[in-house]
């Protein structure tokens, strides 16, 4: 069956795309995904080379036409819901083939999200739900993660929280959530995201516990390889 990925949260800036791009980056070799891109300004739209700022900030795209290997990419962002009415289209013109739809969407409140659930062939979802490890974001993401079904029309099949930008020892999460930590890097943070620029260690190791724990290292056919246990 095929399989959904939405990756967002509750508060802006936490890493929803840096994270999203590199999983997309484990993932484009092996599978056929389609990427929707909801981030504000189209960060992974742009880290893989496919559209500018200027595009963005003039408008200048249409939301169909954008191809990576084996990605098909749907730029939305936020700034242009004029484009809304392509979405329709350009989704069911490039769903149907896909092993994976990925989203990765700044804000858990974008009207996409619940118009592509209505759109959507049956799936499998994945929630990510991406929080830096301060107490007020955290409850709020929790919070946000058990009462999901008030907000979205699919129950989530697997859900998972990363803490991003760690710097100390976090607590084992209540209700048994499972969860991801990605330390904070002063490198990262100082420098900003860029497609070269983003391969630390710690961060790659994160990236492939969240594909194990979601159980998408079997469907990048890696049954066997060293896998950490929890
Ligand atoms: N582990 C980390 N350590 C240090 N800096 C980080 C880390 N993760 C992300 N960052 C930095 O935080 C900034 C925000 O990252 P990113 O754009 O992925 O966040 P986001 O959640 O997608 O933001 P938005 O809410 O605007 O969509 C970037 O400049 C990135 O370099
Ligand atoms: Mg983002």
């Amino acid at each position: 069956m095929m399989r959904k990925i939405i990756i967002t949260g509750v508060k802006g800036g936490t890493g929803k795309s840096l994270i999203s791009f590199l999983l997309l980056r484990e993932l484009v070799n092996t599978k056929r995904v389609l990427f929707i891109d909801l981030d504000n300004t189209l960060t992974v739209t742009r880290l893989l080379g496919i559209l500018h700022l200027d595009d963005i900030f003039n408008n200048d795209y249409n939301v169909s036409s954008w191809t990576y290997k084996n990605v098909s990419i749907i730029p939305l962002g936020v700034a242009n819901q004029g484009k809304l009415q392509e979405f329709p289209k350009a989704y069911m013109d490039l769903v149907e083939d896909k092993d994976i739809i990925m989203i990765d969407s700044s804000n858990i409140t974008n009207p996409v999200l619940s118009l592509e659930a209505k759109l959507s062939p049956q799936s499998e979802l994945d929630l990510i739900l991406v929080t830096t490890p301060q107490s007020i974001s955290l409850k709020r993401t929790i919070d946000t993660l058990l009462s999901f079904k008030t907000i979205y029309p699919i129950a989530p099949s697997q859900k998972l929280v990363v803490l991003n930008m760690t710097k100390e020892e976090v607590q084992e999460l209540q209700n048994d959530i499972p969860f991801v930590k990605i330390p904070f890097i002063k490198e990262l943070f100082l420098k900003g995201i860029s497609a070269e620029s983003c391969e630390y260690p710690s961060i790659l190791a994160s990236i492939r516990d969240i594909l194990y724990i979601l159980d998408l290292t079997k469907i990048l056919g890696d049954n066997n390889g060293n896998k950490r246990v929890y």
